[in-house]
């Protein structure tokens, strides 16, 4: 699947232009698609798309609170359900550090979609301390085990694989670094989880245009979590149909 992560932008007017300029861009086939606005604009966005007969795209959130009830300012699973969300991302590193998410209330999170029949996208990588002391599959198993021990994916888990030092700086993994580091996260989420889940493994940091396509040559990169590049309409289809023909 390829991921629109708009993180905190965007606003009722930027939904309808990037609506019209994805529209105008993209091939026929949309369904590997899925975009996540701010909350508070995912009605709007789902009514943009249902207006433009866009309707293969699948909606999703930011993040989800880990239950309802007396959490003041958190959406739930539930509300994500409502709004004919499809998945929410979970446990990106925005999150991590910034919210001090830490593995225990992502595996809550998890859990709590799961029960509502959404799809959880969890983030994973490394930081660039990590990377540079050699710890990216330390770092990465750790995640996957405190995130996933025991949970059985009775439908579908996604886990994108978001080096934190490539994440908006214009920096990357090479494509073949990242096809290895793909590849052991299918196998530890299939040795974590209960029911041995081999999940779809997409690769995010400063994915573009020029650069997308020599991720999805490789074998084991199945989409991408896209920030940046997401924001405009036209570039996202673009990177869309780039996934699309090498699908
Ligand atoms: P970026 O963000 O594409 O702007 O690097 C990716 C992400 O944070 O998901």
């Amino acid at each position: 699947m390829i991921i629109a992560n708009f993180k905190s932008n965007g606003s009722k007017e930027m939904i309808d232009c990037w609506v019209k300029d994805f529209k105008s861009q993209i091939q026929d086939n949309v369904a590997s698609v899925g975009v996540a606005p701010p909350h508070i604009y995912i009605d709007k966005f789902y009514k943009s798309i249902s207006q433009n007969d866009l309707e293969n795209i699948k909606i999703g959130a930011q993040d989800v609170g880990a239950g309802s009830g007396p959490n003041t300012g958190s959406i739930s699973s539930a509300m994500l359900s409502d709004l004919n969300c499809n998945f929410s991302i979970v446990g990106h590193s925005e999150r991590r550090k910034n919210f001090k998410e830490d593995n225990a209330l992502i595996k809550q999170k998890i859990e709590n979609l799961i029960s509502f029949k959404l799809t959880p996208v969890l983030c994973v990588g490394e930081s660039l301390s990590d990377f540079e002391e050699k710890k990216t599959y330390t770092t990465i198993r750790m995640q996957l085990e405190e995130c996933l021990k025991n949970i059985s994916i009775p439908e579908d888990i996604i886990i994108a694989y978001e080096p934190l030092w490539a994440i908006g700086s214009g920096k990357t993994p090479s494509p073949n670094d990242v096809n290895q580091i793909n590849e052991y996260i299918k196998d530890v989420v299939q040795s974590t989880t209960s029911n041995n889940y081999t999940p779809k493994v997409c690769y995010g940091g400063s994915v573009n245009v020029e650069n997308a396509g020599s991720f999805f040559k490789c074998s084991n990169v199945d989409g991408a979590l896209i920030g940046g590049a997401s924001l405009d309409g036209k570039k996202f289809a673009l990177i869309a149909n780039k996934f699309n023909r090498n699908n």
